[in-house]
């Protein structure tokens, strides 16, 4: 078994390698499902497998859905399937999958009454496993949609769709072609947009209204939103923090901390 450039196993190449999964996805029209779980929701979800990658274990759980891929599927030992990955693979089943055709914003927003109530907006989350775990919340939180910065991490990025439980494939997403009028088109779209910013002056997101169409907007790991959109927003607003953590320093919640109380605080007032 080969995992030179024209073999199949060369979809599975260099998977811990950011730079290398970056350029070689792109070019192939590629993503990469880890896990029986995280694939066999990828296929429930609609998405073609180019082929995949399991240990002889792993092969039996997934023989149903297996069934009909022919040459497809490649079995080996648990040694080859760590040479081939670069890294052992705990979860034993890798699946490369076509990757599909992303809607535009206009196409995820809807119109009125038929789109989604709740979304999120991510201004240039860099970590991928956050990117999983905040379209985890948001599917488990009753969020319609998520909307990424044009440098947003990658959703179908393979840490994402593991951390994510295969929640990538049931919360439909976009990304905005141009960061400066993304938030315009969400706002004429009729979302109310609120900066979810630490800053304590903010208003206490539970002493917001939430009727209508409300976007949530969350900032990056580090800087946390542009001073853009924290300006162009409707309203910003905080989750209160405990004044003891504030005197030991600790001023902000991690993002995805900030997005499952703020998706919980959500699904007050929204529609059902
Ligand atoms: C790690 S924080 C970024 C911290 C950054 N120093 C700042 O001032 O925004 C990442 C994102 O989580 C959200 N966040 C974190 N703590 C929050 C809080 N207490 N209230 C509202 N949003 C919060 C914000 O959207 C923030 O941009």
């Amino acid at each position: 078994m080969s995992d030179a450039p024209d073999s199949p196993l060369a979809d599975y190449a260099g998977l811990r390698d950011v730079e290398l999964r970056k350029s070689l996805e792109a070019e192939h029209g590629l993503f990469i499902a880890e896990g029986e779980k995280v694939i066999r929701r990828a296929v429930a979800a609609g998405h073609r497998v180019r082929s995949v990658l399991l240990t002889r274990r792993w092969a039996a759980s997934l023989a149903d859905l297996l069934d009909g891929f022919g040459d497809r599927v490649h079995v080996v030992d648990d040694a080859t399937m760590e040479a081939i990955a670069g890294f052992p693979v705990h979860r034993g089943a890798l699946a490369a999958m076509e990757r599909p055709r992303l809607p535009s914003v206009a196409e995820v927003l809807g119109g009125g009454s038929f789109g989604p109530a709740r979304v999120l907006v991510l201004e240039d989350l860099v970590d991928h496993g956050n990117v999983g775990a905040v379209f985890r919340c948001a599917a488990a939180l009753g969020v319609g949609a998520v909307i990424l910065s044009p440098r947003c991490a990658d959703p179908l990025y393979r840490r994402s769709v593991k951390v994510s439980m295969g929640a990538v494939f049931a919360v439909p997403y976009a990304r905005m072609t141009d960061w400066y009028g993304g938030l315009a088109e969400i706002r004429a779209a009729g979302f109310r947009t609120l900066a979810l910013t630490p800053d304590q002056s903010a208003t206490p997101l539970d002493r917001v209204p939430l009727t209508g169409r409300v976007a949530l907007l969350l900032g990056s790991e580090g800087d946390g939103l542009s001073s853009r959109w924290l300006h162009e927003a409707d309203e910003a607003v905080c989750i209160p923090m405990s004044p003891a953590a504030m005197s030991l320093g600790v001023d902000s919640l991690n993002v995805v901390a900030a997005a499952a109380v703020a998706c919980h605080g959500l699904m007050r007032g929204a529609p059902v």
